[in-house]
């Protein structure tokens, strides 16, 4: 009787901790949810967005001069609050969060122009960079919510976004800022790098670039949302990519996702993502000839990362999956072994890195394929894939967003600044001339020496622009 007690207990305890051990999965050491020109905080999917007024006050998240807040006057009912308001910025301000730890830190901006009777949104037009690498150049926003997120490694205690006019009349906005570090096990520093001409090498020091997340995407399921992802991502379904599909077919898996030490974890990739894949299966007696090919338009000038997650949820038991993967139709990994790859667990996720060259791709297109290997076997799954996620790697300028440099774009843009510093050293050389004649009439007249010069002087001809009459404004 003790012992079954005991053994209840103990059940008790073990499933108590494994309960608490998933819910509490990831705590990340840094995490700041600022919502933009807000007094008050707003909650989004259960996330509490601090307003950056009240904010701004106890700390020091955010100094500008020239800013001003805005809220939207009719907002769209539906509309998530972190969008009901917004900073705008006449010129140069920037965000500076402390950080504790070194690592990867996500950056993820959200813009919403709305319209408002006080600003023009017309007139937004700005440069974003995040500690020395540009982010976004000549950057508009739309109507209608936009998250852009990046990933960038931070080892100097501090992560600082500035926001950049283009120019003397146009602004910047920003409506809500996320910065939280990644979980440490999100990139490896060292992956396989596909070539145009198909060569593979090895490349090194991956998790230093600054990276832009352009795709991830839940293949043969529906969109998750941050609601239900580990670290409040968002993945969006795979039909608008897929380009041939022939004998393929989605799967979903109701079972239990079975992360494992050496695969990939939660944070990787969340149960949503690893429960649908899309599969090929031979149906005819015979290894189907088909591949599944995925096509996503990218910028060229750029390396990009490609990470392709995996799940064995579809074969009826281990050791009968084998597939080839290819990009851009070159041969990226040859026979892949599920089984072997998540030591022998069915339904236990897995995930490979690949970087391309985008330098000289023409056709502005990655493609994705897997399909059948020379090992594939008759009248099981012959390739699988269940998830994708596509990153860009900055330039050699440090940029994300074209050939441009953060010293370009913070020397270019205080026109305004060098403007007004040129008039006030000639307005100074004009008074240091009229003195000079004064003080040398008046030695003429009565010897007398120096004359002070204080309060004509305009002592400060940097005034930021003048934005009364536009709500809150900033000192
Ligand atoms: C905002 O203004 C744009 C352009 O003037 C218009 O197309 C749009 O319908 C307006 N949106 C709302 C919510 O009023
Ligand atoms: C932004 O766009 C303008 C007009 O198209 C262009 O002249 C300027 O060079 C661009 N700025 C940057 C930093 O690319
Ligand atoms: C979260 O996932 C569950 C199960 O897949 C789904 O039923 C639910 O609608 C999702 N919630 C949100 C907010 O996406
Ligand atoms: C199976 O055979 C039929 C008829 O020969 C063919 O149309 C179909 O594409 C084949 N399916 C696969 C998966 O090879
Ligand atoms: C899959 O695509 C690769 C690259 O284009 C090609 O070499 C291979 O023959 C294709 N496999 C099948 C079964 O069509
Ligand atoms: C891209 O093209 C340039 C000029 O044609 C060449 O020098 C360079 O090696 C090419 N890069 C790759 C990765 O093929
Ligand atoms: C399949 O096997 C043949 C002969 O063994 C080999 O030449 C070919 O490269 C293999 N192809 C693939 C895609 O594995
Ligand atoms: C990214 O930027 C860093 C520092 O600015 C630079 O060392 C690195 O070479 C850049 N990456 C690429 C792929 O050019």
């Amino acid at each position: 009787m003790a012992i079954l007690c005991e053994f209840r207990l103990f059940v008790l305890l073990f499933s108590t901790l494994f309960f608490v051990s998933v819910a509490i999965s990831f705590s990340p050491a840094d995490e700041y949810l600022i919502d933009c020109g807000s007094v008050v905080d707003s909650t989004v999917d259960n996330r509490r967005f601090i307003g950056d007024v009240s904010a701004s006050s106890n700390g020091k998240l955010f100094s500008s001069v020239g800013s001003i807040t805005l809220q939207s006057e009719i907002p769209a009912p539906n509309l998530a609050q972190i969008y009901k308001t917004a900073r705008i910025f006449t010129r140069q301000a920037k965000y500076e969060f402390n950080v504790v730890e070194n690592g990867i830190q996500m950056v993820r901006i959200h813009f919403h122009r709305f319209n408002s009777s006080k600003i023009d949104f017309s007139d937004a037009e700005f440069h974003v960079t995040v500690n020395g690498y540009v982010v976004l150049r000549n950057f508009s926003g739309a109507f209608g919510p936009r998250v852009r997120e990046f990933l960038i490694w931070v080892d100097v205690g501090k992560v600082v976004i500035r926001f950049v006019p283009s120019k003397d009349s146009k602004l910047a906005f920003v409506n809500a800022i996320e910065v939280i570090s990644a979980p440490k096990d999100l990139i490896a520093d060292v992956v396989t790098s596909v070539s145009n001409d198909g060569a593979t090498e090895k490349l090194n020091g991956l998790v230093k670039q600054a990276m832009e997340v352009v795709y991830r995407i839940n293949v043969g399921g529906r969109k998750v949302t941050p609601f239900n992802d580990t670290w409040w991502r968002t993945w969006v379904p795979d039909e608008r990519f897929l380009k041939v599909s022939d004998g393929s077919e989605k799967v979903y898996f109701s079972g239990r996702i079975k992360y494992r030490l050496g695969g990939a974890s939660r944070e990787v990739g969340p149960d949503n993502l690893y429960n649908t894949a899309r599969v090929v299966k031979s149906n005819n007696g015979s290894v189907s000839q088909v591949n599944m090919t995925w096509e996503f338009p990218v910028s060229s000038g750029y390396k990009y990362l490609i990470r392709l997650h995996f799940c064995d949820i579809a074969s009826m038991s281990l050791g009968m999956l084998y597939f080839n993967i290819y990009i851009n139709g070159n041969l990226a990994y040859q026979d892949l072994d599920m089984s072997d790859a998540t030591n022998y667990v069915l339904a236990s996720p897995y995930y490979i890195d690949f970087v391309v060259d985008g330098e000289n791709s023409s056709s502005g297109l990655i493609s994705l394929s897997v399909g059948p290997s020379n090992k594939s076997i008759e009248h099981v799954v012959d390739a699988i894939l269940n998830g994708v996620e596509i990153m860009k790697m900055n330039n050699t300028l440090g940029s994300l967003d074209g050939s441009v440099s953060t010293e370009m774009i913070l020397s270019h843009c205080p026109n305004r600044r060098n403007l007004s510093l040129f008039m006030s050293m000639v307005a100074f050389m004009c008074i240091l001339m009229s003195v000079y004649i004064v003080t040398q009439r008046r030695k003429a007249k009565d010897g007398f020496g120096w004359l002070r010069l204080s309060d004509n002087v305009p002592e400060d001809n940097n005034n930021p622009k003048s934005v009364e009459g536009f709500g809150t404004r900033m000192p």
